[in-house]
């Protein structure tokens, strides 16, 4: 299915007919979580028509005020729209959005193409493709790389799988969001994706341990932190994350809560393949000690969470401190 790019796109020169064919592209999202709420007004703010749907409905009142059409359901969502996007916490809310009763595969129209978003499991992504063939609806598993930030500029990497050619008709809204690039059949954009949150998991961790061994052995807690700012060595997606260990609060852009969630889905697909993959079996475990400790946090909470098992860094001056008074 052709998706036509937005009526008031400045690079694009379209035709009359064209123009009037992008008017006529309708597009559903559901999840309006920290990244969906974000990507939909995206795609609003493109000019595109736009329905969207989330659970806890007071999400979806500034959206509403700015022009989109809220509907009651993602089933009553499918009946009206051509695209549907879904930025969803887990497997769980994805099969229940798509699967579910009140679902959108209960309502789409054959022709209907679906991009799903959400970093769920490959074989959850290939499940949903499959059910959604067979009622005449494509999926797309586009997962995303990137975060809140990259997901309100537009700037997100966007990993796809599925039908080559449902992607390439997609390519002008998926623009708007990032850019993306095609990794085969469906599940191989959610693989793709696994493997990207390895790393951004075990490196959050080693550079937890880092941050904390520096502090220890008596560097100056806020310079160790500039400097490695200034490193090569600190990938971007980690660079913004030293801001929140200099301050000791660690507000939730990615939450913890998810990255326990994709780390259970990596070391799932290791085992099922026979992959050693020990350092991020470790940081998951550790990730699990965050999780269990209650820390509903940002995933960079780990740095607070090491610091306080070293007992070094703001969390070592404040249980020196408690000590100190007993
Ligand atoms: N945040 C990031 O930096 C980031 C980066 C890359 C990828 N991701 C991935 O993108 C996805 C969304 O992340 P997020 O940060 O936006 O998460 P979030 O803020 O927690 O939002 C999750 C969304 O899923 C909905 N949801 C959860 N369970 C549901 C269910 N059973 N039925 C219907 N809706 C349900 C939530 O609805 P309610 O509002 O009702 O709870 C909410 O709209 C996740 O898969 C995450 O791993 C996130």
């Amino acid at each position: 299915m052709a998706i036509f790019p937005p009526p008031h796109r400045k690079e694009s020169v379209m035709s009359e007919s064209s123009a009037s064919e992008a008017r006529k592209t309708r597009i559903g999202f559901v999840g309006l979580g920290a990244m969906g709420s974000r990507m939909a007004r995206r795609l609003l703010t493109a000019g595109y028509s736009l329905t969207v749907y989330n659970r806890t409905s007071a999400k979806a009142e500034a959206l509403q005020a700015n022009g989109a059409a809220v509907a009651e359901s993602p089933r009553a969502l499918a009946r009206g729209v051509d695209c549907i996007f879904s930025s969803l916490a887990d497997d769980r809310a994805v099969e229940d959005v798509y699967l579910g009763p009140d679902g959108i595969l209960a309502a789409a129209r054959p022709g209907t193409v679906c991009i799903d978003l959400s970093t769920i499991a490959p074989s959850t992504a290939r499940r949903l493709a499959e059910a959604a063939r067979a009622r005449g609806v494509a999926v797309l598993d586009a997962p995303v790389s990137g975060s809140t930030a990259q997901a309100e500029t537009g700037k997100l990497v966007i990993f796809v799988g599925g039908d080559e050619a449902t992607y390439r008709g997609c390519r002008p809204l998926l623009d708007v969001l990032g850019t993306s690039s095609y990794l085969g059949a469906s599940g191989m954009g959610a693989t793709m994706k696994l493997v990207a949150n390895a790393l951004l998991g075990a490196g959050m961790q080693a550079l937890a341990e880092a941050i904390v061994l520096g502090e220890k052995a008596g560097l100056d807690r806020d310079r160790l932190l500039d400097v490695l700012s200034e490193t090569p060595v600190v990938a971007p997606a980690h660079k913004g994350k030293l801001e929140n260990a200099r301050r000791g609060v660690y507000p939730v852009a990615f939450a913890l809560s998810l990255m326990y969630k994709d780390f259970g889905l990596i070391v799932r697909e290791a085992v099922q393949l026979s992959v050693p993959m020990p350092v991020t079996a470790a940081a998951q475990q550790l990730c699990a000690v965050a999780h269990a400790r209650g820390r509903r946090e940002d995933y960079s909470a780990v740095i607070g969470l090491m610091e306080d098992l070293a007992a070094a860094g703001s969390a070592g001056a404040k249980r020196e401190s408690v000590t100190a008074a007993h």
